[in-house]
């Protein structure tokens, strides 16, 4: 059954038809003055227009037509010829347990798939993460979950930076800090040693050492940048290297991506396709895309219409290195070839809009993949309260795991504050800290649009008041508990008869899921559906404010607001799970 706005909307639709009107007019949606009435349709302006008549009349045409309409209880006529529909207690009814009957409780399911491929997180080997990458995996995570559930055939896939110059800085650091190693030594090709001759505290530690080494030092910088091109050129022994330092840096990143609840269904990275890239540079060079410019071959991506001036994508550099643009392209070959893909969405930093610019538009005159098909799903930075990006107390990039321990810290002490857990044991606490933590931070990060700069504040995050992670938890926290006690007494869920005005309210927040989720997934806009699920929580409120549950005499009453509650949890686990957050059982 569809949603009751689409349900007004054929019924509206047929309406203006028999007017000899477009049925597209008979479109219904939530109304801007809900106090009037739930729905709003506003075709008989535009209809009057057409048949040069009065709005007004058109507008009661409709209402009479629709006067026998069992969807519809009231039709009014408001101002030059809006008309305010407020549906029948039968719609409400037919509507809600529709709902409750239903498993993907309101959201239909796309008939046409498509593989679409989601590059996200992006975490570069041996740099630590920052918040950067933090947004991208709360984001792409959402994403991916959404375009999964609307029924999109989903690949997702770290992207791992790992084939630039810090991979040259590794190296050099390495040499100088133990030159014996074989990996060294130019003549020697293997077989490599299977233990990897650093761990991650190692990796950790010696890249800003050797950035900052190379920083003061031209010499130094040289030798990274050889190293890199030595790399890049298949030098085996820095292969292997590279191999380690990979897995080491990968073995690091489950563990934070574990603890975040964010799963790739790939863990390729950029040196992934470096065999590839020999022959896409040649085949570009012989169809004239790419051509030599000071030494550099270069793929010119500019436009007579360009407002402002786009650089050209430079595919390999005067000293012979592929670049970020490079194995960018690389990639969509592989990703076309291998996967089939037909649609890529890179969930990255708002600030690298030009570098996909290029890269698009190379793909799109390579003959790759069309450019509407390659999307750079960019956002805002995250900002200390002084405005500039954030940082910790000493000044550095904040690690992940550092982060996520701070919030669970914070998600505790709140739940002292307020009395949550008590007589719960320390293993209990700490998973509901850890769901409270992360549903702070994710909800925090999700709630905006996604291109909007945001403050990072762990008290306002993990506040249980407001528009926050944790008083969605406490939502749906409270309704499990009412159906727990309720089900210790024997009540159970019955029909759903909506008669008070809270009851109906929240069937209409209900109602909403589908168009939210749509919303979120054609837009790209997770905050659609945080705003929705805010809504159901407060929807809920109010209707159980208003409205006793299990002290409810009258059976049948008790009954539908059990299965109304039971509804509203199912919506609202369901839409929190496509947002990335874990509800507890009891807190
Ligand atoms: N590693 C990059 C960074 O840290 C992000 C990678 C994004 N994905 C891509 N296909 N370029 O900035």
């Amino acid at each position: 059954m569809r949603a009751l706005s689409e349900q007004l909307s054929a019924c509206l639709g047929q309406a203006f038809a028999a007017q000899g009107l477009p049925e597209a007019l008979g479109q219904v949606r939530p109304s801007d003055r809900p106090d009037l009435a739930p729905f709003q349709c506003n075709g008989a302006l535009p209809g009057a227009k057409q048949l040069g008549r009065n709005p007004r009349d058109i507008a009661t045409a409709i209402k009479e037509k629709l006067a026998d309409e069992p969807l519809i209880a009231d039709i009014q006529i408001a101002g030059p010829g809006f008309l305010n529909i407020v549906p029948s207690d039968a719609a409400y009814k037919a509507r809600a347990n529709a709902l409750a009957k239903d498993e993907r409780v309101g959201a239909h399911q796309l008939a046409t798939p498509q593989k679409t491929l989601i590059d996200f997180g992006g975490p570069n080997v041996a740099k630590p993460m920052h918040v950067g990458h933090l947004r991208s995996s709360v984001i792409g995570d959402a994403l991916q979950r959404i375009g999964r559930f609307v029924g999109h055939d989903i690949t997702s896939d770290i992207h791992l930076g790992d084939w630039g110059l810090q991979m040259g800085h590794l190296i050099t650091q390495l040499e100088d800090e133990q030159p014996d190693l074989p990996y060294f030594d130019a003549d020697f090709d293997g077989p490599w040693p299977t233990q990897p001759p650093v761990d991650l505290d190692d990796l950790s530690r010696m890249y800003p050492q050797a950035a900052a080494l190379a920083k003061a030092d031209p010499e130094r910088m040289q030798r990274a940048r050889t190293a890199t091109a030595q790399l890049q050129a298949g030098r085996a022994g820095y292969l292997a290297l590279l191999r380690h330092f990979i897995a080491v840096s990968r073995a690091g990143l489950e563990v934070d991506f574990n603890a975040l609840g964010v799963h790739f269904d790939l863990w390729k990275g950029e040196s992934d396709v470096n065999p590839l890239i020999p022959a896409m540079v040649e085949d570009l060079k012989a169809r004239g895309i790419a051509y030599l410019s000071d030494n550099a071959l270069i793929i010119p991506v500019e436009r007579d219409d360009d407002k402002k001036k786009q650089p050209p994508l430079i595919l390999v550099s005067s000293e012979g290195s592929a670049l970020y643009g490079t194995t960018d392209l690389a990639t969509i070959l592989d990703r076309k070839n291998s996967l089939a893909v037909e649609r890529i969405l890179y969930v990255v930093d708002q600030r690298q809009s030009q570098h996909f610019e290029q890269v698009f538009r190379a793909a799109d005159k390579a003959g790759l993949m069309a450019q509407d098909t390659l999307e750079h799903i960019g956002f805002g930075t995250v900002n200390g309260k002084d405005g500039k990006p954030f940082k910790t107390r000493e000044g550095g990039v904040m690690r992940l795991s550092d982060l996520l321990d701070m919030a669970w810290q914070a998600a505790r002490q709140r739940m002292n504050e307020a009395g949550i857990g008590e007589g719960m044991d320390e293993g209990a606490l700490d998973d509901v800290a850890r769901k409270i933590g992360l549903a702070a931070i994710k909800f925090a990060d999700l709630r905006n649009q996604r291109l909007t700069n945001y403050v990072f504040d762990m008290d306002r995050f993990t506040a249980f008041e407001g528009k926050t992670g944790p008083y969605l938890l406490y939502a749906a926290v409270r309704i499990k508990s009412i159906l727990r006690k309720a089900a210790a007494q024997g009540l159970s869920a019955g029909e759903i008869i909506p008669a008070a005005p809270e009851e109906k309210a929240l069937v209409l927040a209900l109602d909403q899921f589908d168009a939210a989720l749509y919303g979120a997934w054609d837009k790209r806009a997770p905050h659609i559906l945080c705003e929705h699920t805010y809504d159901l929580a407060q929807s809920f409120s109010r209707f159980y404010g208003a409205c006793p549950i299990l002290p409810e005499k009258d059976a049948a009453v008790r009954t539908s607001r059990l299965a109304l509650a039971a509804l509203t949890l199912r919506q609202l686990e369901t839409a929190l799970d496509l947002l990335g957050i874990e509800t507890p059982e009891r807190m």
